[in-house]
């Protein structure tokens, strides 16, 4: 019996400086569709919200239009960044109950909201920083997002074939890795998936200790990074400082044709971390990393990453940060039977970054 059954990831809420340009961002950038808007003109005098989709992926973005809000105040302190990663539960009363039994704060307690097109059940719980995790049940909701809001239509013409389908994974940044890996155990009844980055990566790069917990069903999945000893500055330590304390570092985004979607959203002028040319012309890795999909040359002019385990590959990048802080920042993934989260270039990726730290004077 499975103690907090899930369905899966609801939502990704963003606090943005201003929405209207990050939907419009998304949009272009990211091939999102809007489907929903909420605002001054129908019932949210304090912020205007704007939701996203692109597959089963619903990005949501909160701007406030007004001095005062709270939404304001977190935006002050932290920049642009998320604020909830909301998981759809069958049953929001029997989840808030579970995970407060097991040492949860609760934000919100369960209640109905109602229109029209039926109802949603919601609650919401405390994480890390000022992070929470809405529960969600909208299973007698036939509405474009919540109660509340109205359908809106897509910001530009949507592409003809979306850049990713689904949210794979959501990465909190903390200072006590294992404090949080013990939180999901508890209130969530989450396990330790395999990878675990430990001293092997800590010592000589950007250090990091990372741990992944997720659900039974592994539909949702959340890596947790602590910073770790290093001759330089961790990147996490950096996230920590601009940011303000610990949050999302970065959402990964499921992809079925990696190649096709980085090279519309560089078009679109979205940067990606460059990895060194040394990546792919090591011999080691050619080996580890075996027959894929596409010639290695094409993953080359693109800079995309790969990753082998005992169960298959996959295909990765990273963006560069999307804000003007050096905090969220996103991840296209490409699966090919591997459960992994590319353990294997941890260490390209930490050069990588390095570059980039130091052009920012943060190392
Ligand atoms: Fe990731």
């Amino acid at each position: 019996m499975d103690e907090f059954p899930v369905k899966g990831m609801d939502a990704v809420v963003f606090a943005v400086g201003n929405a209207a340009q990050a939907a419009h961002y998304y949009s272009t950038a990211f091939g999102m569709r809007r489907v929903a808007y909420r605002g001054p003109e129908n019932g949210s005098p304090d912020e205007a919200v704007h939701v996203l989709e692109s597959g089963s992926a619903r990005f949501v973005f909160r701007g406030p239009v007004k001095a005062g809000t709270e939404i304001g105040r977190h935006i002050a302190e932290h920049g642009d960044g998320v604020v909830d990663l909301a998981i759809e539960v069958p049953d929001v009363e029997h989840a808030y109950r579970h995970a407060l039994a097991n040492g949860a704060t609760g934000l919100e307690e369960p209640h109905v909201l109602e229109d029209e097109h039926g109802k949603v059940t919601i609650a919401a719980i405390a994480t890390y920083g000022e992070t929470r995790h809405s529960l969600v049940d909208r299973a007698h909701y036939t509405g474009p997002y919540l109660p509340g809001f109205e359908p809106a239509g897509p910001i530009v013409e949507p592409p003809q074939k979306r850049f990713f389908q689904a949210v794979d994974h959501c990465v909190g940044n903390v200072e006590r890795m294992d404090e949080w890996a013990d939180y999901y155990h508890r209130v969530m009844g989450f396990t330790d998936m395999a990878e675990f980055v430990g001293d092997d990566i800590a010592t000589e790069y950007s250090a990091l200790m990372s741990k992944v917990v997720a659900d039974g069903t592994r539909k949702v999945k959340f890596p947790l990074n602590e910073p770790a000893e290093s001759r330089r500055k961790s990147q996490i330590d950096e996230y920590l400082e601009f940011y303000g304390g610990p949050g999302v570092q970065h959402i990964a985004l499921a992809t079925g044709d990696i190649l096709a979607s980085v090279d519309r959203m560089r078009a679109a002028g979205v940067e990606f971390l460059e990895s060194p040319d040394s990546y792919y012309e090591d011999p080691e890795l050619r080996e580890r990393i075996g027959e894929v999909r596409v010639p290695i040359e094409e993953l080359r002019k693109r800079r995309i990453l790969v990753d082998r385990d005992e169960d298959g590959y996959l295909l990765q990048i990273f963006t560069k940060p999307v804000q003007d802080r050096p905090t969220v920042f996103f991840e296209l993934i490409e699966r090919h039977g591997s459960l992994g989260f590319g353990k294997g270039n941890f260490k390209a990726l930490f050069e990588a970054i390095e570059r980039e730290q130091e052009r920012r004077g943060n190392l």
